[in-house]
């Protein structure tokens, strides 16, 4: 059978941990050739090695997404190797510590929108031209069910994950008719580093051990389960896949049913 990614190229921020450390596992496995990023560039280069000794072409650059130069300087480098960018996965976040919004610092909320929301605006300003001058492309933008509904104690990451379903948005309008789709997903939970982190910060806060404190981070989730990696990433796959062809624009929950509710 023909691997739905086969000869195509795929960029990931956050590549080295979580969701999309995976992804790249998984866009691998469809054939794809990645272009990978993190700020975290041992666990990065760890994880490109292992997937070149599995036959996978993976080019890495370490930067902080919220930084202008070394974004650009990343995407002209996938335009110089490969000469076409043709899915773009723009996943790289942080939490921050669970707090109401009037005793979070202004440093916090600051430096939380340059990553989560700032990172993403630039990301799509250097992948939209290389998608343009090609005539098509998938971008897909990773925000959180906290960027469809308030989420009390994380004001920051709320307010910066509702910028990226608008930033998504307003980018599909844009680049509709040049066959360029814009997509974001918008998880609940699932347990990656940034889920356990902040289970252990519930813990901390709260005395509970830390399967109380999971049972009480999921409990308003009508699944009343945290999602799988693997469950957020196969969504990533159908998004961007070439055959999902009319779907742009969309904020797509993948969320247990939190928001439905
Ligand atoms: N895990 C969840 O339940 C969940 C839910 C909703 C949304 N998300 C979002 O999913 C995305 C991936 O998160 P994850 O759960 O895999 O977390 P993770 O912490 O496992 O991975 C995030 C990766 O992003 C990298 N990163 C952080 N700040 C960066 C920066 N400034 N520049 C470049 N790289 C940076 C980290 O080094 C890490 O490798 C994030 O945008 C997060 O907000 C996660």
């Amino acid at each position: 059978m023909d691997k739905r990614y086969q000869e195509q190229v795929v960029m990931i921020t956050g590549a080295a941990s979580g969701f999309g450390k995976r992804a790249a596992e998984m866009f691998a496995a469809e054939g794809a050739r990645l272009a990978l990023s993190d700020i975290a560039s041992e666990a990065l280069e760890a994880h490109a090695d292992t997937l070149r000794a599995q036959g996978t072409e993976v080019l890495t650059d370490a930067f902080d997404v919220s930084q202008d130069a070394p974004l650009k300087a990343h995407v002209a480098r996938i335009a110089e190797t490969y000469g076409r960018l043709d899915v773009a996965i723009n996943n790289a976040g942080m939490g921050h510590e669970p707090a109401p919004l009037h005793m979070l610092s202004a440093e916090d909320f600051d430096r939380n929108i340059a990553v989560n929301a700032r990172g993403v605006f630039l990301g799509m300003k250097y992948q939209i031209p290389l998608m343009r001058a090609a005539g098509k492309g998938a971008i897909l933008n990773v925000a959180s069910a906290a960027g469809l509904v308030g989420s009390g104690n994380l004001s920051a990451y709320s307010a910066a994950k509702h910028a990226v379903v608008g930033l998504t948005r307003a980018a599909a309008d844009e680049n509709a008719r040049k066959n360029i789709r814009v997509n974001a997903i918008c998880p609940s939970f699932a347990s990656t580093p940034l889920v356990d982190e902040m289970t252990d910060m519930v813990s901390a806060r709260t005395g509970l051990d830390q399967d109380g404190a999971a049972r009480q981070i999921t409990a308003r989730i009508p699944m009343g389960r945290m999602a799988s990696t693997d469950e957020i990433v196969q969504a990533m796959l159908w998004i961007c896949a070439p055959q999902n062809s009319f779907m742009t624009g969309q904020a797509v929950a993948l969320d247990g049913g939190l928001t439905a509710v």
